[in-house]
């Protein structure tokens, strides 16, 4: 059974629907990789988790309870955070405050023990932690991203499109960030991502959405391999 699972979800936005009878298990302590082309409904996928999308019908069960039609913030509070496509980082407030808005549910005391606990998982942010977000280089961006995910110690951690954007080299480096979040906290993690190779070297299984519909479902390597859909819709000959 996974930490999160949709049954035959559909939803959108109003009225408008974007996804059909969608059935994600995303299991415990694994990287789910979330494929497919643009505007395929990925990022709705991931709203409709985190509650700010409609759900027209389905179920969406997070450690076995049904979480459809709770309020946002009560949905983060139980444990699954969300890194949104764009607009995740305040670029005129330092790394530091930052970090302090993410973690504003929490208690005074905790929050400078928070900091000081996501601050030590990226020692590049550590010595940036004054810094305006704004000054920040691509990679150390998405990065700051992260670590206000991290900031209430979720058990599910959503990422859209964490690397779009960025040299291969940071690539790289911010998937092995992911890589290390899952192995050394044992997160459970829903990676959405275009540069879906290498999402999928890294990742474990693997959903293929087009048109708001699941088209293949499996481990990473086998849509890796995949002798039509890899080259269809991945890029990858
Ligand atoms: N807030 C919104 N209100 C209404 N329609 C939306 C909203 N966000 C997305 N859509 C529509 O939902 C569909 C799926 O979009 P979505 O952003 O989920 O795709 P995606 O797979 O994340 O694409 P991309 O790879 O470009 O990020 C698109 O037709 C889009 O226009
Ligand atoms: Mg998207």
């Amino acid at each position: 059974m996974g930490l999160l699972e949709t049954k035959s979800l559909y939803s959108g936005y109003g009225k408008l629907k974007v996804l059909f009878d969608i059935n994600l298990e995303a299991r415990e302590k694994e990287i789910t990789v979330i494929v497919g082309p643009n505007g395929a409904g990925k990022t709705t996928l991931l709203n409709t988790i985190a509650g700010v999308a409609t759900v027209h019908r389905g179920k969406i069960l997070y450690d076995g309870k049904n979480i459809v039609g709770l309020p946002t913030h009560k949905i983060a509070k139980m444990g699954i955070a969300y890194v949104p496509q764009t607009g995740n980082v305040f670029s005129e407030l330092t790394v530091r405050e930052n970090l302090r808005i993410a973690g504003y549910t929490l208690e005074k005391s905790e929050v400078m023990e928070r900091i000081s606990e996501v601050l030590g998982m990226f020692p590049v942010l550590e010595k940036f932690s004054e810094r305006k977000a704004g000054t920040l280089s691509g990679g150390e961006r998405r990065m700051l991203a992260i670590a206000m995910g991290l900031m209430r110690r979720p058990r599910v951690l959503m990422l859209d499109e964490i690397t779009t954007d960025l040299a291969p080299i940071l690539v790289k480096r911010v998937l092995e960030k992911v890589v290390e979040l899952r192995d050394n906290l044992g997160l459970t993690i829903i990676l959405v991502e275009q540069m879906a190779k290498r999402a999928l070297e890294i990742g474990d299984r693997a959903y293929l959405l087009v048109s708001g519909t699941i088209r293949f479902e499996g481990g990473c390597r086998e849509l890796l391999e995949h002798p039509e859909l890899a080259k269809l819709y991945l890029g990858i000959s």
